[in-house]
């Protein structure tokens, strides 16, 4: 029997501001996933300002139903959000009703139907203020680095390596790449993460599903600035997957993620429990989360909240310290993003103001010449 893991989740309000989910919000999505005889077992919680719905079922990915359920939670929780005049309600539902699929309307979705193992062991990874590229260095590290991922060397069922799915997210195309032989190529790709995102791991000798995440960029589907999609990514875990400790490790250096204040700048993502999840400085910086389960016949057993760990403490001071070190740039690249990149910009508006007070230099040097010309 195959057993869906569908991960959506949405920002449909934040409590104050974007820093959190107020517990309304929970309890309402609670209510509706409970009245639905679609689900084998689901769990709600909440990282920064984003509800997550995390649910099993066993109608496979892309399921109308599963994905109305969800879009139908969304709008409920919107409804609570508007009584009590939350920040953003409903910014993330883009469309004005479902139609089939909610990948395009808003939510951001990751989905895996897994033919359960004996034990079977996944990682929910979560993240606030940030974009799902986010996710390309550590699943690089997890799936094709042997300095993080020892079982790459070690571990027979693992030695063969993956294969990775890449998105180019602005020309909607997919490449496959094979870990290790072409991890030179692929990296000229996934390094780039505000445009080449890893969509899916797959192991190379049984072809089954290794991890997900939540592929999309919502300024592109709505075509302005509604909010950085903060991403989601699910990991299967031990015998023949990485196992949970290799799968953690890349957050224990927090690397440089795009989003943060106004999703328009550079900053380090920290790692952190659940009772942490409520990014405040600076609207940020980013917050991951990783959520684990043993799946049971499609029962979630858990959650584990791993990142409460005082073993990530060090992790959490080095984005600290990080934060600082940016935060004294101000409006400065790299802190504030690229211009192509930023979310909120000023730029058409200044430029059109001054746009009478800048000189022509080419110009004003062939008037020049022409001047001296004339009187010569
Ligand atoms: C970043 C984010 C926040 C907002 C910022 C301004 O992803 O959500 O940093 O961009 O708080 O919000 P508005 O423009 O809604 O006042
Ligand atoms: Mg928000
Ligand atoms: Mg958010």
């Amino acid at each position: 029997k195959k057993i869906t893991v569908t991960v959506i989740k949405a920002d449909v309000g934040g409590f104050v501001g974007h820093t959190s989910v107020h517990p309304e919000l929970l309890e309402k999505a609670r209510g509706v996933l409970s009245g639905s005889p679609l689900l084998i077992d689901f769990h709600v919680t909440s990282v920064g300002d984003d509800i997550n719905l995390i649910m099993t079922h066993e109608l496979g990915r892309n399921n109308g139903e599963i994905h109305k359920l969800a879009w139908d939670t969304f709008v409920a929780c919107t409804e609570v959000a508007k009584k009590l005049k939350l920040y953003g309600a409903g910014q993330d539902l883009l469309a004005d009703a479902f139609s089939g699929n909610i990948k395009g309307l808003g939510p951001g979705v990751a989905e895996m139907e897994v033919e359960e193992r004996e034990s079977e062991p996944i990682v929910i990874f979560m993240a606030d203020k940030t974009e799902p590229g986010a996710w390309n260095l550590p699943l690089y590290k997890i799936f094709a680095d042997p300095f993080n991922t020892i079982g790459l060397v070690i571990d027979p069922k693992m030695h063969c390596g993956f294969t990775f799915e890449v998105r180019d997210l602005i020309e909607n195309k997919k490449i496959m790449f094979n870990a290790p032989e072409d991890i030179y190529d692929m990296l000229v790709f996934i390094g780039a993460p505000g445009r080449y995102a890893i969509k899916r791991i797959f192991h190379r000798e049984t072809g089954q599903i290794a991890a997900v995440s939540s592929v999309q960029r919502l300024n592109l589907i709505a075509g302005r600035y509604i909010g950085k999609d903060d991403p989601v990514c699910i990991v299967r875990c031990q015998s023949g997957y990485p196992a949970v400790g290799e799968v953690l490790e890349p957050f224990a250096h927090p690397h440089l993620v795009s989003g943060w204040m106004r999703g328009s700048h550079s900053g380090p993502l920290m790692p952190v429990s659940l009772k942490d999840a409520r990014p405040s400085r600076f609207d940020g910086p980013p917050r991951v989360v990783a959520l684990g389960f043993q799946l049971a016949d499609g029962k979630l057993i858990g959650p584990q909240d791993l990142f409460d760990d005082p073993a990530f403490d060090r992790a959490r001071e080095m984005a600290n310290l990080i934060a600082d070190y940016l935060r004294r740039l101000g409006p400065f690249e790299p802190h504030r993003l690229h211009l192509d990149e930023m979310e909120y910009t000023t730029m058409p508006m200044v430029m059109q103001k001054l746009k009478d007070r800048f000189i022509d230099l080419r110009l004003a040097k062939a008037q020049k010449a022409q001047k001296e010309k004339g009187g010569a």
